[in-house]
């Protein structure tokens, strides 16, 4: 290789640091927005379907490039559908099937970068092409889970999973008084 072609590309990778650097600080303001937005949302209410509607609300419309963004939450082995937005979705999930149940059997936050390439997803909507799903926890409990979805294949990435389960455990404390 040329002495050339090396001073060329240097720049190059300067810039795409630059831009990846520059992609994590517009994410952890959004995130840093949605923590402010949530707790003056859950201010004085306690009502938890009340709560967990607006936050669907809140992360569907603040999140760029999200189809689907709601709660499932567990009843004996089930996950039933609680409060969401985006178009209407599969009712129940057995504990363990599709990426909720895998999230909320394994007890922790799955990131799928392409749907189309995990094992026993649950297609609600054909136009998903990635997903994150966070459990929500009690202790170390699971109360259900909070599932987003995406059209853009590889779409969440580990500051969305921070950011996220800031979020739904801001929720969860708020419901049991411990934000008090
Ligand atoms: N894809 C999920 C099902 C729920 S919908 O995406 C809203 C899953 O595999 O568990």
């Amino acid at each position: 290789m040329s002495s050339k072609a090396v001073t060329k590309k240097a720049p190059l990778k300067k810039k795409a640091i630059k831009k990846v650097t520059k992609r994590a600080t517009v994410k952890s303001k959004l995130y840093a927005g949605l923590v402010l937005q949530l707790r003056s949302l859950l201010n004085g209410e306690y009502d938890f379907i009340a709560n967990a509607a607006n936050f669907s609300a809140l992360v569907y419309n603040s999140l760029p490039d999200v189809n689907w963004a709601g709660f499932y939450l567990l009843h004996e082995d089930q996950l039933i559908l609680g409060p969401f937005q985006g178009k209407p979705a599969c009712v129940r999930i057995p504990l363990g099937k599709g990426v909720c149940g895998f999230a909320a059997k394994q007890c922790e936050t799955v990131i799928v970068p392409n749907v189309h390439e995990f094992p026993g997803h649950i297609a609600c909507d054909g136009a998903s092409n990635a997903e994150i799903v966070i459990p929500l926890f009690d202790g170390e409990r699971v109360l259900g889970v909070f599932d987003v979805d995406s059209t853009t294949l590889k779409r969440f990435d580990d500051q969305d999973a921070e950011g996220l389960n800031e979020l739904v455990t801001i929720l969860v404390a708020h419901e049991e008084g411990l934000d008090e």
